[in-house]
């Protein structure tokens, strides 16, 4: 069997395969709320093959949200019209899992296909973005962000635990919270965007508090069997070599109060960084937090050959391939995958019976 295809457990999950749906926005909601988009998007994902779909950032309040268009987790109604999309992924053999969000200082933005960029303050479907210094990320988002009372800092912590506590009531079993990509955790993580005098910022320390005492927090609502996982931007690509040993240095932290598992990613906090895209170039960096935590792990980007996702995993890199593009260029990657690749009955394999049935006769 390849290493893609072998079972995952940890804590009480089981996934069938090693292929996970990376979360992905869509851009798509009404009022934090999920529509029809989402209900045929995350069946269709579900029924490719993946072994974990994990539902796209969803923000704990409205000025959390990158667009207007994002998924919220702040209210009843929200939560009541997750659970079918809950269901149709357990329906299909997979395991739903959610990232959780805030946008910081990149919140207020229009959708990506309309520009990518802040909205005015004043205009319509924009807020008042925060962030812990007044300080813009630049280019199109540059927009400056009201630096964070203490107040603040609690009052989205709160959040943060109501949306994780709603998560958990739906009945997803596999929780991620976002920390990369220039949004709020990475805001304060990073001294691009944090120049605070008090706890919060400073030192590397200080600079974590918000991140492992929102962590601390939410372990406290997350029940003990399901894992609880971070997506952490680790680099830049600036030059700065400091980073990734200060996300190791937190990562370890934050085992000690309860993560499971990490995905590693990069920071995106900077305009200026200079990423050397190319297939499978985060596998090292991953290899090394994975190494030098002790913690199970994950990455994607440009992951897109079913040999090299097997690589990274039957060479230690990883334990499981998170993919984006892949799957929306095909929700049956997975099948795709498993003939590649040599499983045995590759249709049966990953495709639920009215599919597999006439793919295991059909050449
Ligand atoms: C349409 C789209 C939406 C995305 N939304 C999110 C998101 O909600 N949260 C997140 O952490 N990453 C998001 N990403 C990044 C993906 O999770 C993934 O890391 C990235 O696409 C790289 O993997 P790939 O090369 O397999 O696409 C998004 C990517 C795409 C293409």
């Amino acid at each position: 069997m390849p290493a893609l295809f072998e079972p995952y457990s940890l804590k009480s999950v089981t996934l069938r395969n090693r292929i996970a749906v990376s979360p992905m926005c869509q851009y798509s909601a009404e009022n934090g709320v999920v529509t029809d988009w989402h209900r045929v998007h995350y069946a269709g994902l579900a029924r490719g093959g993946a072994g974990l779909v994990v539902v796209e950032a969803t923000a704990v309040s409205p000025e959390g949200r990158i667009t207007w268009g994002d998924l919220g987790l702040w209210n009843d109604a929200q939560a009541e019209a997750l659970r079918p999309v809950v269901a149709s992924i357990e329906a299909a053999g997979a395991v739903p899992g959610i990232q959780i969000a805030h946008a910081g200082r990149k919140a207020s933005a229009n959708r990506p296909w309309e520009g990518d960029n802040h909205i005015p303050e004043g205009e319509p479907n924009s807020w008042e973005t925060i962030a812990p210094s007044a300080i813009a990320f630049g280019g199109g988002l540059n927009r400056v962000p009201r630096a964070m009372t203490l107040e603040d800092i609690a009052r989205v912590q709160d959040d943060t635990v109501a949306a994780v506590a709603r998560a958990r009531d739906l009945g997803f079993r596999w929780l991620e919270l976002h920390m990369a990509h220039g949004y709020l955790a990475q805001n304060f993580f990073s001294p691009y965007s944090n120049t605070r005098d008090d706890q919060y910022g400073g030192s590397p320390e200080n600079r974590a508090r918000y991140l492992l005492e929102t962590l601390r927090r939410v372990r406290a609502v997350w029940p003990e069997d399901r894992p609880l996982t971070v997506r952490l931007g680790v680099i830049e690509f600036d030059g700065n070599e400091a980073m990734i040993g200060e996300a190791i240095a937190l990562l370890k932290r934050m085992k000690e109060e309860g993560l499971d598992f990490v995905d590693v990613s990069m920071g995106f906090n900077t305009p200026d960084a200079k990423i050397p895209w190319a297939p499978n170039f985060m596998g090292d960096i991953a290899a090394r937090v994975r190494a030098e935590t002790g913690l199970p792990g994950t990455t994607s980007w440009y992951i897109a050959r079913p040999e090299d996702a097997d690589a990274l995993i039957r060479d230690g890199k990883i334990d499981l391939v998170m993919l984006g593009r892949p799957l929306l260029a095909d929700p049956h990657w997975p099948y795709a995958a498993a003939k590649t690749l040599g499983v045995e009955n590759p249709a049966w394999a990953t495709l639920p019976p009215p599919y597999a049935h006439w793919l295991a006769r059909y050449r």
